[in-house]
């Protein structure tokens, strides 16, 4: 079946993927209007449905296009808003022709009067019920003809409808630093509901995703509408509920409200993708949905087995020697770790979070021969060599601001605000990622380093440009500044692995996922509190980019005592890493971390490439013929998920068989030990 088709008559493209459809079609005022995202329908069915006209009345409802603009009786949130230099506003379109190419869609549109042309994008794939939309924006005029550049006030990658009776339920994530990705659920007020960051980056505080459902979704059940945005810096998604029926609207771009540009005659801007799936197997099958997206269409390298890290910062702060590195290796080596990470306060006068953030040559003092021993003590012990760094930053206590302190964001008359005591630099000028990229080029080739910790630490203030004439597109212009260093990077050095970070996870994306290899998803190591952490991250992305580390007892953060295997099992539902404070663990303690390294290694295929099913207190994978079940609480029987009936397990460890039938209807026994919090791992193989 063909993926995309377009019926003449009713102007009406279909858009198929496995188990849904999506319909738009050009209006008789050339508009692209909404006509269906749901369940598979055929051409014919498709063209046959009537569109939502409601512009007619300055008291009708909003809604039904498939990019709202400002112009005649629109009422709602546009996606698109424009000003040109003679003052009107808005866009009244002209259908200019399409473009179908296997699973993309062109559908290209243009101002009847004025020189911006606008371009939909659409993608399906065969093998997800991800739609991925983004626009293009192209001023049509030339300077040499005199034609002035059009206002950008906002530009959205889509907006997205869902049938108005199912709009009455949202699942979205909220948060802060430590304590990020935690899902909430609420009903969807009658309004505009805004979900933003205007940080600089995604955010801890929100995360740029949506669910909407009619309320009646289960884990298991229930039809589902999602949308996920694939952009690392500010953002902003507006659900609108209309109350007189309309379609239930999600409009989503880069960038918060307020900023402002303008395109110039002759150019073109792209924006980010805004992906939607709709699902009918509630939220453990769209999130599912979402990993599997990710893994085939998102991320560099998703095959790639994520080794067990070893991370110092939880265990060294910002003192890092030679000496006690090495010694935290031998440790680490020990224990089965494959990748050793030397984190924050290994370069410049980095001795504590005042100074030296773009001084990026080894700590003289501390490395006075250079990285080089401790890279070579590390791959003697048989692991790779990783640092943390934090291009983006500095301090104003560095010879890079002393030299360059107008290659910060700043603006004329206003303090330059520091927030843990140090400012953005602005990439969005190029001499500043060119000089970022030549020093991390340098430095992965000189230590040949196999991963990078790349960390953001603080939000834009004084988002200025002085002397540039639309100081405004940097919001933008940073972030694609950030992923051109990092592309550049990667295609230079195709052996390095990435992990983002900002301030643990304040900027877990699609965006950044598509270049980089997994997420420290949150500075908070607690493994009570990293449930439900975890709990939210998973609604969108795979275990297998969820960095998740044991440390110690005492957590240093919350204080909290857990046994050291509890701390195991939960940062085993991810890529594996380990930050304590190695020195300081017991014989019995660091034998008991062998076993448990060696059993991750063990449920790592199963656990980061499996399908991953939510349970109550637990979480199961399963691929091919293996389940793994990492479950916490209480003795009890688990009903397992995403099974056939018919099928035969039996259990790794006891060699006790079970019918599937049974595990799904009446659970597996689970017999966790006594010691509080518990927690247990259960590998079951298919017989
Ligand atoms: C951030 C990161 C931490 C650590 C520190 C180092 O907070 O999230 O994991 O790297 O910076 O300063």
């Amino acid at each position: 079946m063909s993926q995309v088709s377009f019926d003449d008559p009713s102007r009406t493209f279909l858009l198929t993927t496995p188990a849904s459809s999506y319909a738009l079609r050009v209006g008789a005022d050339d508009s692209p209007r909404h006509v269906h995202w749901g369940a598979p329908l055929a051409l014919g069915q498709a063209a046959a449905l009537p569109t939502h006209d409601g512009v007619t009345s300055s008291f009708a409802s909003t809604g039904g296009e498939e990019l709202a603009v400002e112009g005649g009786a629109r009422f709602g949130v546009p996606s698109l808003l424009v000003r040109y230099a003679d003052g009107t506003r808005g866009v009244e379109w002209a259908y200019e022709g399409h473009a179908i190419n296997g699973g993309r869609l062109d559908v290209k549109l243009r101002d009847r009067h004025y020189p911006l042309g606008c371009t939909l994008h659409y993608a399906v794939h065969e093998d997800s019920d991800v739609i991925e939309r983004s626009l293009t924006l192209r001023h049509l005029g030339t300077t040499e003809e005199g034609d002035a550049p059009i206002g950008i006030l906002r530009c959205d990658a889509a907006g997205w409808s869902v049938p108005a009776a199912s709009g009455i339920r949202l699942s979205h994530t909220v948060g802060e630093w430590s304590g990020e990705t935690q899902l909430r659920r609420i009903e969807a007020p009658y309004a505009e509901t805004v979900f933003t960051s205007r940080r600089g980056v995604s955010g801890h505080h929100a995360n740029p995703w949506l669910m909407v459902d009619a309320g009646d979704a289960d884990e298991d059940h229930g039809e589902v509408w999602s949308m996920a945005l694939a952009w690392s810096g500010s953002w902003r998604i507006t659900a609108q509920r209309d109350h007189a029926g309309g379609p239930f609207t999600v409009t989503g771009g880069a960038g918060h409200d307020g900023l402002t540009w303008r395109l110039q005659p002759g150019e073109s801007h792209e924006t980010p993708v805004f992906a939607g799936q709709f699902s009918r197997g509630g939220f453990g099958a769209t999130s599912r949905g979402w990993h599997r997206y990710v893994a085939a269409h998102v991320l560099p390298l998703p095959d790639e087995v994520r080794p067990v890290i070893y991370n110092s910062w939880e265990a060294t702060g910002w003192d890092v020697t030679l000496e006690g590195q090495s010694a935290l290796a031998a440790r680490a080596a020990d224990l089965g770790v494959e990748l050793f990470v030397v984190d924050d306060g290994w370069f410049g006068r980095r001795v504590s979070d005042r100074a030296g953030l773009g001084d990026w040559q080894p700590n003289p003092e501390r490395f006075p021969c250079g990285l080089g021993p401790l890279a070579d003590e590390v791959r003697r012990h048989g692991m790779r060599f990783g640092l943390w760094v934090e291009p983006e930053m500095t301090n104003p206590d560095s010879d890079l601001y002393r030299e360059h302190p107008d290659w910060v964001l700043h603006m004329p008359h206003r303090r330059r605000t520091e927030l843990r005591h140090q400012l953005v630099l602005n990439f969005a000028r190029t001499d500043v990622t060119e000089w970022a990229f030549t020093w991390l080029d340098r430095l992965v080739a000189t230590y040949d380093i196999d991963y990078l910790k790349w960390d953001m630490n603080r939000a834009l203030t004084e988002a200025g440009w002085p002397g540039h004439p639309d100081a405004e597109r940097l919001w933008t212009d940073h972030t694609r500044g950030v992923y051109a260093v990092i592309d550049r990077l990667r295609r230079t050095h195709p052996g390095l692995r990435i992990e983002g970070c900002a301030g643990g996870g304040g900027r877990a994306d699609l965006g950044m996922l598509a270049r980089t290899d997994q997420i420290w998803i949150s500075d908070n190591t607690d493994a009570n509190d990293r449930i439900a952490i975890q709990y939210g991250y998973s609604q969108i992305y795979p275990a297998r980019t969820m960095s998740a580390w044991i440390t110690d007892s005492p957590n240093p953060h919350t204080r909290r005592r857990t046994p050291l295997r509890y701390r195991f099992h939960v940062a085993m539902a991810g890529a594996l890493g380990i930050g304590g404070d190695l020195s300081r663990w017991t014989e019995p303690e660091l034998a008991q971390a062998r076993e448990l390294v060696s059993l991750y290694k063990e449920i790592r295929p199963v656990v980061q490439f499996g399908e991953q099913f939510r349970l109550k207190d637990a979480v199961q994978y399963r691929t091919g013929d293996r389940v793994v079940v990492i479950a916490w609480g209480q003795d009890r029987a688990l009903c397992l998920a995403g099974l056939s009936p018919t099928e035969v397990y039996v259990d790794d460890d006891t060699g006790a068989e079970h019918h599937a039938a049974t595990l799904l209807a009446h659970g597996l026994p689970l017999r966790l030990p006594a010691q509080e919090p518990t927690s247990t791992v259960v590998r079951l193989t298919r017989r």
